[in-house]
Parts: C-alpha cells; sequence; structure tokens
C-alpha cells in the first residue's frame, strides 16, 4: 500500500480527495490536516464520511509522514509545505496555483513572491502529460477553468488564429469559506461574469495552448461543475470532431461526442465530456463539461498520483456520474 496524506482536510478539494481515497484499492490516508479542526473526527466534520474514515484531523504543524502528500490549501499556502515533503523523498501533488507558472509570471499574475523560487514542477494535465508525470516528484495540479478549457481546445491549438474560453462555474469552486459572491441570496436565480478580462486562470491557458487566448468566467447557482463554450476562430481543420476523437482515443476520462455535453453527464465523476463541434465561416464551437471538484481538483490529483506511484492511472476513480 502506499501511504497518502492530505494537507487541507477539511476543504472542498480536501473532503473531495478523501471521498475518493476511501475506496482506492492502493493509497492508504495516513493524515488529514487542519487548524481549525484539528482533534476533531473526520466523519464528524464531513458527515458523508461518517463510519468510513475512523481518524481525527491532526495539525499541519505535527511530524507527518507519507510516500505521497496532497497539498490541498490555498495558493502562497502551499509553498510553505512542499519543500519539507521533497526533501524527506515524499512526492507531492499540489492542488494549488503555487508551482504551476513559471516562477516570475506567477509572482506577476499573483502579486505575491515565491518562496521556493527554483523548484521545478510538472503540470499535470494527466492525459497531456503523462510522460514527465511518470518521473516526477512534484506535480502541480493544473486549475479547475484551465483543466476543462485547455482539454476543449489542444488538439487544434495549432491550428486556430485565436481561442476564446467562455466558462460557467458552480459555486464550490470558490472553496468552502463562505463569501458575497456565494451568499444564496446573491448567487441563486443569477448568473455572475466576474473578472471578465482578468482571471488568472487565463495565464495557465495560455502557457500550455500559446497563440492568443482570452477567457471570462462567470459563477452560476450549481454547487458543482464547469461548462465551457469554447469559441475558436480561423480553424484551418477540416473534420474537428474526427480530430479529437483520434487525439483521446484511448483517454479513458475524456468523451467526445456530437451533443452538447451536460454538467449532470459528469458531475462527481473525472471524466472530461467534450461536444457540440458546431462551424460556420471562420468559427467552430466546442462545449467541454468537467466537474471542478474531480477532474478540476481531486480526481485528476489522484489520477495523477496513480501515474507517479506506478499504478493504472483510473485507480480508485471509477465513479459514475450522477445523474439527474
Ligand atoms: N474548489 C475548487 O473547485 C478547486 C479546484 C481546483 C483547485 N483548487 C485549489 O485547491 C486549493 C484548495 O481549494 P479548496 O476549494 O479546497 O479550498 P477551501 O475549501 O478554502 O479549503 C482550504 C483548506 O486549506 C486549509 N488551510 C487554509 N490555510 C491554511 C494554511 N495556512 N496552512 C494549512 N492549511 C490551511 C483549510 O483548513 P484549516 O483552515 O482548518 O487549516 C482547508 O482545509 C486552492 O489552492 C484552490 O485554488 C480548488
Amino acid at each position: 500500500m502506499v501511504s497518502v496524506g492530505i494537507i487541507g482536510g477539511t476543504g472542498y478539494t480536501g473532503s473531495e480527495l478523501l471521498r475518493f481515497l476511501v475506496n482506492h484499492p492502493k493509497f492508504d490516508v495516513e493524515f488529514a490536516t487542519s487548524r481549525s479542526e484539528e482533534g476533531v473526527e473526520i466523519g464528524e466534520y464531513i458527515p458523508s464520511l461518517r463510519g468510513l474514515v475512523d481518524d481525527e484531523f491532526v495539525s499541519p504543524d505535527s511530524s507527518l509522514d507519507a510516500d505521497l502528500v496532497f497539498t490541498a490549501v490555498p495558493h502562497t499556502k502551499a509553498m510553505n509545505y512542499v519543500p519539507s515533503f521533497l526533501e524527506r523523498g515524499i512526492k507531492v501533488v499540489d492542488l494549488s496555483a503555487d508551482y504551476r507558472l513559471p516562477f516570475g509570471v506567477y509572482e506577476e499574475v499573483y502579486e505575491v513572491e515565491h518562496c521556493d523560487v527554483g523548484r521545478k514542477a510538472v503540470y499535470g494535465l494527466t492525459e497531456l502529460h503523462r510522460r514527465e508525470i511518470k518521473k516526477a516528484d512534484l506535480v502541480a495540479n493544473p486549475g479547475c477553468y484551465p483543466t476543462g478549457a485547455i482539454f476543449s481546445a489542444y488538439p487544434i491549438k495549432d491550428d486556430v488564429d485565436r481561442i476564446l474560453f467562455d466558462s460557467k462555474s458552480g459555486i464550490s469552486g470558490a472553496g468552502a469559506k463562505p463569501s458575497s459572491a456565494s451568499h444564496f441570496p446573491n448567487l441563486d436565480g443569477n448568473l455572475n461574469p466576474y473578472k471578465v478580462t482578468t482571471h488568472r486562470h487565463q495565464a495557465e491557458m495560455k502557457m500550455v495552448l500559446g497563440g492568443e487566448v482570452h477567457f471570462t468566467p462567470h459563477v452560476i447557482p450549481v454547487v458543482r461543475g464547469i461548462m465551457t463554450t469554447t469559441h475558436v476562430f480561423g480553424c484551418d481543420v477540416d473534420d474537428v470532431k474526427g480530430r479529437y476523437e483520434e487525439f483521446y482515443s484511448g483517454c479513458r476520462f475524456i468523451r467526445v461526442y456530437d451533443d452538447v455535453p451536460k454538467l449532470s453527464s459528469v458531475r462527481g465523476s473525472n471524466y472530461v465530456d467534450i461536444g457540440c463541434f458546431s462551424q460556420e465561416e471562420g468559427r467552430v464551437v466546442i462545449v467541454s463539461a468537467i466537474d471542478n471538484l474531480v477532474k478540476g481538483a481531486a480526481g485528476q490529483a489522484i489520477q495523477n498520483a496513480n501515474v507517479m506511484m506506478g499504478l493504472p492511472e483510473d485507480l480508485g476513480l471509477k465513479a459514475i456520474p450522477l445523474s439527474p
């Protein structure tokens, strides 16, 4: 068995890691941390895990050991934990943004100084970077928006002039801490665009796709899921859908089809559904759907950890989407 730990076990992505890890046949949860809930039984704090996990949350400052650790904490916090694990030979999958971008770009985009400059991480969109992930000690798990967006454009990225991602996200993307944006009366019945030209995830999309990339996010009144409507301009490809089918053939979690995907077709699962492929003069529209907490976070993190440990990629991730 491989022992794994979670820094940030009470958060939305930390809880989601626990949900999948309790059923993982090769990963054994050694610890999950929380500063605010230290000493509280995990199943008491996360009622859906009652009777399934006996352990208590431990302090992230206690002595922690495992073969692999998931850091599921806010950006600027992960970089304080990652070095000490790596120095002790413990592999890390970081779910935060701290190691996703080149350091200079990170500091510019996130407007903070990085305290671990020079550390090398592999950016981990599993289906695109498997070979590098296999040899990595540190994988930077991609952001939720970039995951849905990049997969929706990658197979034709070199044949287009310009890409525009229009994404709609469920509110769990903002984490467990309530805010005015997540307050029910502000969200229910609304569709809220935000950071319409300035969202930080655009930098990740540009890093992977190159070229001219634009991105506008919206929050919608659902708990989970991200739908991305991708407009590609100047597309020079005859059979766009055929290109996607070929590119993603053999990718267990990527489903390509004609229809427009639905959030309910991926909710609770590690799938990326890609469809639509509607074409007019100079423009193709492609739509993708993911669960932000699974393929957009915890699921992809476990997929990457499987690859890092030489295990089958889909181990522990066979959950079927929750529909309706
Ligand atoms: N939510 C998503 O859909 C999503 C998707 C992809 C990536 N991410 C990224 O994944 C990370 C976690 O996101 P989340 O949504 O799970 O956040 P969250 O719900 O706000 O949870 C944050 C967790 O980190 C812990 N924490 C906060 N500050 C800490 C510190 N200084 N030291 C140690 N632990 C600390 C919190 O517990 P205590 O305060 O009790 O210690 C909590 O368990 C973020 O970097 C986020 O950007 C999130």
